[in-house]
Order: C-alpha cells, then structure tokens, then sequence
C-alpha cells in the first residue's frame, strides 16, 4: 500500500436520526474519524452508543440523516461499488444450520459472487478446517462467528469491519478471535474495523480507538498514546511514614496498600529516588503506573456507564 494512498474509511460528520427528525432518536450525532490503510481500528463504546448504526451506514446499510461516507475515497452514495472491496459481520453472520460450515460458504460465493475457489483455504484460515463437513447448527458461537468472518473474506476484501465480533464468545473463542483479527492485519495486511463494548478486546487487538458515548466520538486516539498518559509513579518503598513524607513535600501521595501512587510524571522518576533516599528511606520499586484504557473510558463516560 502506497504511502498516500486514501484513507480506508473516512467518516465526515455522519449522523443518524430515527424517526421523525424532532421526535426521533438521534442515534448517531456527527461522527468523524479516519481508518487507514492496514490498521486495525476500534469503535468502543456502551450499548446503545449508536455503534451498529454508524456500521450499518459505513456498509450502506442504512443511508445517513446527514454527513458522508468515504470508502477508499469514494463517497458511499455515489459510488456504491466500492463496496466490493469491503467484507462484513453483522449480527453474527446468518447461516443454514442445517447445513454444513462448507456448504454455507459455498452458498454465500454464489449468491454474493465471492470467490468459491478460496473456501478450503477461508477455513483453514479461520480454524474451521476439520468441522467444514459438519452441519452449522452443531456449531459453538465462536465457531459460528468464525464462519461468518469467512464469509465476510469470501471477496477478498480490503477492509472488514466487524461488529462485536467476540460478543457472546467464551474465553477460547475470545482468544481465537482475537488472533484472527491481529492475522488479517500482520499477516494479509487488511485493515479491521471492529466495534466492541469490550474495552479490554479493544485495549489487546488494536492499534487506534474512537470511544463513542451517545452517539459522538469523545476521543479518537492510538491505543499506546492513549495509555502512555501519565498515570502517576508507584513507589514500594521502607518505612512508608518516611518515604510519604519525602514525597508530599513536593507531589500529591496516595497510599494503595504498602505502595505509594505518586502524582509525578515519569520525567521525575529519578527526582522521586534522589528524595527517597535522601530522607533515608530503602527504595524497593519505582514504576510508571500503566493507565488502563478502561479508566480513560469510564472518566469520559462515566455519566452513562451503569446503564452500560
Ligand atoms: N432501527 C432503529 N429504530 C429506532 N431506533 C434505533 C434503531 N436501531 C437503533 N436504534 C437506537 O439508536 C441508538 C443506538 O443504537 P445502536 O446503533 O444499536 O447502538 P450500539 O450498537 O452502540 O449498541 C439506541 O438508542 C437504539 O435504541
Ligand atoms: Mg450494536
């Protein structure tokens, strides 16, 4: 991929209203963000955070109450094709349970014109290899899930967006998942556009976030940059007395066990050692505290996240 190449998916102040404008549900209120070329993109946010309907527009699904979506720098509406470059799961892929993983497959190819001859290579792909002979409905979630990303890579897309691929997974089928998605990206260099009200699935599997809340994008962000915020330092230092001493002289100091969370940025790490054993304390440990991504979502949704 070239390095101006346009972005995967760009959104530009999309919204979406249900109903009557007035009375409606305004599910979607201005989303813009920016997909690029091989990067694995997550869109997390609560239930009912207007995640499904931002895809459903992104896939022209549903059309938008206003703004515009670009794909590969073709406006949806006026170029619809480009959607042959785009793989999808929704909904958790639909399928005939009473037929097999492999038929299933072949079913999707002739009525979406995918590529039949890919299918025993699709399945090897997604795990599914020695169950292709089974029928569907004795499949597990993770397996049908599975089965419907392969579908989605049927026209060898150059992009597959996913929405809430893990959901309903038990742990196996989590990690199975998640290696996967991280597979289509390192390995096939597709881009992946998932949505999750997981933060941790979001925190392990992608390189970029749009936290939504209400239908907005309250932050958009690398995954690293985000959690690289200072956090503050933790000090594991003896006597604690001493060391909190030392220390509130010049930081705010918070006791978590026999550890100190120290106000400071990494930057003053050293500073903190000098004035520990300054003050005759024995220093331990001294770390920069990792920021959880999911502290950064509940303090930008915290008003909304019991419901959540
Ligand atoms: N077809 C629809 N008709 C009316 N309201 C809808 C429809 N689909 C979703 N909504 C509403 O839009 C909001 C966003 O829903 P959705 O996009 O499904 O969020 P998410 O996928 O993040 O859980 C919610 O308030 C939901 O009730
Ligand atoms: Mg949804």
């Amino acid at each position: 991929m070239s390095e101006n190449a346009p972005p995967v998916v760009e959104l530009v102040n999309v919204s979406k209203t249900y109903g009557r404008r007035g009375g409606g549900v305004r599910a979607v209120r201005g989303v813009s963000l920016t997909v690029a070329p091989g990067e694995v993109y997550g869109f997390l946010g609560p239930n009912g955070a207007g995640k499904s309907t931002t895809i459903r527009m992104m896939l022209g699904l549903i059309a938008p109450s206003g703004g515009e979506v670009r794909l590969f720098g073709e406006d949806l509406r006026r170029n619809p094709s480009v959607l042959r470059r785009v793989g999808s799961l929704v909904d958790g892929g639909a399928f005939y349970p009473f037929l097999s993983g492999r038929r299933n497959l072949e079913v999707v190819a002739k009525t979406h014109g995918g590529d039949g001859a890919r299918i025993d290579e699709l399945l090897d792909q997604v795990g599914l290899a020695k169950d292709a002979k089974r029928k569907v409905k004795g499949y597990s979630t993770g397996m049908r899930q599975r089965l419907g990303v392969a579908a989605a890579l049927l026209n060898d897309p150059d992009i597959v967006i996913l929405d809430e691929p893990v959901n309903g997974l038990d742990v196996a089928g989590i990690q199975e998942m998640r290696a996967l998605i991280r597979g289509l990206a390192a390995d096939r260099g597709k881009s992946v556009f998932l949505s999750s009200h997981l933060l941790h699935e979001v925190q392990q599997v992608c390189d970029r976030v749009a936290i939504v809340s209400k239908g907005e994008v309250v932050r958009e962000s690398g995954i690293a940059e985000l959690l690289r915020q200072d956090a503050g330092l933790r000090v594991e230092a003896a006597p604690l007395d001493i060391a909190e001493a030392a220390l509130t002289a010049r930081w705010k100091v918070e006791r978590s066990g026999d550890a100190l969370l120290v106000d400071a940025t990494k930057d003053e790490a050293p500073e903190v050692a000098r004035r520990l054993i300054g003050a005759g304390a024995n220093l331990f440990a001294l770390a920069a505290e990792q920021r959880n991504l999911e502290d950064v979502f509940l303090s930008i949704t915290q008003p909304e996240a019991p419901d959540a």
